[in-house]
């Protein structure tokens, strides 16, 4: 049985997914509740290996986007069995840095997996599990890609030209507006704005769980 609650953090490079995640943590710690952060891809070592494979840009042999998303649910399956559903079953809450929302984004809107391919992986993977809360970071990739580029090296993945970003974001936008459990936030305002607003958003959440 499920006692503890999942809450992901979604958006695309740059969108100050970071600082959601901090905020995140001092509501929870306000409130007393238990939890653990995890990251996807990755979160376990077998998860974390798979993670540099499919960041890591200078690869001899050139990862195909079949490999690619496989590789994210592999990594998901992973983190899900020995991480995620251990600490909601113990009553831990966890904070998640990506979930199944970024296959949909990148590799179903960005690579144009369509979505009955989607659906099947993520059932196999998943089979019906889904975050109580994601708060999906909205931003222009011209934006948030020139903050990421701000920071340093970019992975493979941020080496996509601005039209993938374009599909990634639009694909996110309209999965998180069908969503009743993703709040969309504008994450082009000031830190200060991003910050009140997710803060909102989880302190909503936490207190419809408190009754
Ligand atoms: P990040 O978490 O440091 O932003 O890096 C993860 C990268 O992997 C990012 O470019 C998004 C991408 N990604 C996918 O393409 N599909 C996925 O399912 C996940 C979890 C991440």
């Amino acid at each position: 049985m499920k006692k503890g609650k999942f809450i992901v953090v979604e958006g695309i490079e740059g969108a100050g997914k970071s600082s959601a995640i901090s905020v995140i943590e001092a509501v929870l710690n306000r409130h007393n509740i238990p939890f653990i952060k995890t990251r996807e891809p990755g979160g376990t070592p077998l998860a974390e290996a798979l993670r540099e494979i499919v960041k890591s840009a200078s690869h001899e042999e050139k990862l195909t986007q079949e490999t690619e998303l496989l590789l994210m649910y592999a990594s998901r399956s992973q983190l899900l069995a020995n991480r995620i559903l251990p600490a909601l079953e113990s009553g831990t809450w966890v904070i998640g840095d990506r979930h199944d929302l970024s296959s949909r984004a990148y590799q179903g809107g960005g690579r144009q997996f369509d979505d009955g391919i989607m659906d099947a992986i993520a059932n196999v993977t998943l089979k019906g599990f889904t975050p109580d809360l994601t708060v999906y970071l909205d931003i222009a990739p011209e934006l948030g890609l020139a903050r990421a580029q701000a920071r340093g090296e970019l992975d493979r993945i941020e080496l996509e030209k601005i039209e993938f970003f374009q599909r990634v974001r639009d694909k996110y936008l309209s999965l998180a507006q069908a969503s009743e459990t993703t709040n969309v936030i504008d994450a082009s305002q000031s830190m200060q704005a991003v910050h009140n607003d997710v803060t909102a958003a989880v302190e909503a959440f936490v207190s419809g769980m408190q009754g």
